[in-house]
């Protein structure tokens, strides 16, 4: 299970701070259930700046990388573990572009939030940074496994 193509495939999507405040949990965790998929594992936490300097470690070299961890660990984040089919790249599709301004009306983006800096939302871009971020922020006892007789509706 977690198998990359398969209808158990899994991404790591993290509300940041600024949706978590902006009370937009609900809003998000709707969109990803409406869709389909489904949650295995959820908490809410306050990064440190290691942990999120740790997130972004293969952006140290951009210019807005300490903006980025300042922002991440300014507050409490939702992270949470999501599977289903192609869920990786089809959850970047609901979450929209990086910029807001880029990102199309019906994304959560385009709906929602307006500043690359304050994106409220974040999610992995690849079956491998999935499976390294759901290790980061993820014990293993702490992700669920459940059958759901509504898949047969699904798939
Ligand atoms: S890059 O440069 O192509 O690697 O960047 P990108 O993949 O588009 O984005 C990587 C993450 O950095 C965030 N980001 C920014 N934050 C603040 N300011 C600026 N200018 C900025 N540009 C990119 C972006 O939201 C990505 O974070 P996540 O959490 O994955 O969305």
């Amino acid at each position: 299970t977690g198998l990359p193509g398969t209808n158990y495939e899994r991404t790591f999507i993290a509300i940041k701070p600024d949706g978590t405040e902006r009370r937009l949990v609900g809003e998000i965790i709707g969109r990803f259930e409406k869709k389909g998929f489904k949650l295995v594992g959820i908490k809410i936490l306050h990064p440190t700046p290691e942990q999120a300097a740790k997130h972004y470690d293969d952006l140290k070299s951009k210019p807005f990388f300490d903006g980025l961890v300042k922002y991440f660990s300014s507050g409490a984040v939702v992270c949470m573990v999501w599977e289903g089919k192609d869920v990786v790249k089809t959850g970047r599709k609901l979450i929209g572009e990086t910029n807001p301004a880029l990102s199309v009306p019906g994304s959560i983006r385009g709906d929602l939030c307006i500043e690359v800096g304050r994106n409220i939302i974040h999610g992995s871009d690849s079956t491998q940074s999935a499976n390294d971020e759901i290790t980061l922020w993820f014990g293993e006892t702490e992700v669920t496994n459940y059958e759901s007789p509504l898949e047969k509706f699904i798939y």
